[in-house]
């Protein structure tokens, strides 16, 4: 690396899945590049670059976002989460995360990260979405193998799963 590369790098530090992270990029660095190969974490895919695919998404601050389309240097001091982060500390997979494997909501994966980081925030502020609902969140998704019918059962069950909880704590 030449001596001008190196100087072009300013540090970056942010938590990641509430971690403390921190690395050196230069300013044109991706958010999704610095994750992967700066930081290791590969679980975020990068597809398409130009924020069409969705498979870069991730959450900052707690919305949902393309990091293929955002610097890494814009994360500074923010709150980054990412597919890794959906399990809990003991490894045990999200509701979201058992109900694709249930529905067969996958297969070559490619996909996957972005579409359980956007369905995980979208349900978060919308419990009770329509199948419709949920149908226009995952049209800002690609898939190229499933044909979403998989992805959108294990979605409904989710919500299934919510409303119950809800009525049960009404009763
Ligand atoms: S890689 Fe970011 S939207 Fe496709
Ligand atoms: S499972 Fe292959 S692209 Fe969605």
């Amino acid at each position: 690396m030449s001596r001008m590369s190196a100087e072009a790098r300013h540090p970056v530090r942010f938590t990641l899945n509430g971690r403390a992270v921190s690395g050196r990029a230069e300013p044109r660095t991706l958010l999704c590049d610095f994750l992967r190969h700066t930081l290791g974490a590969t679980g975020t895919h990068v597809g398409c670059e130009h924020g069409v695919c969705g498979a870069c998404t991730v959450r900052v601050d707690g919305a949902a976002v393309r990091s293929c389309l955002m610097f890494a240097v814009q994360a500074q001091d923010r709150r980054v989460e990412t597919v890794e982060g959906l399990a809990g500390a003991d490894g045990e997979l999200s509701a979201l995360q058992r109900a694709f494997r249930h529905h067969h909501a996958l297969q070559c994966g490619f996909c996957t990260p972005g579409m359980l980081i956007s369905l995980t925030s979208y349900l978060e502020q919308n419990p009770h979405p329509s199948e419709e609902q949920v149908r226009e969140v995952l049209s800002g998704h690609l898939c190229r193998c499933t044909g979403y019918t998989g992805i959108v059962r294990a979605a409904m069950e989710v919500v299934a799963a919510s409303a119950r909880s809800t009525e049960g704590e009404h009763v």
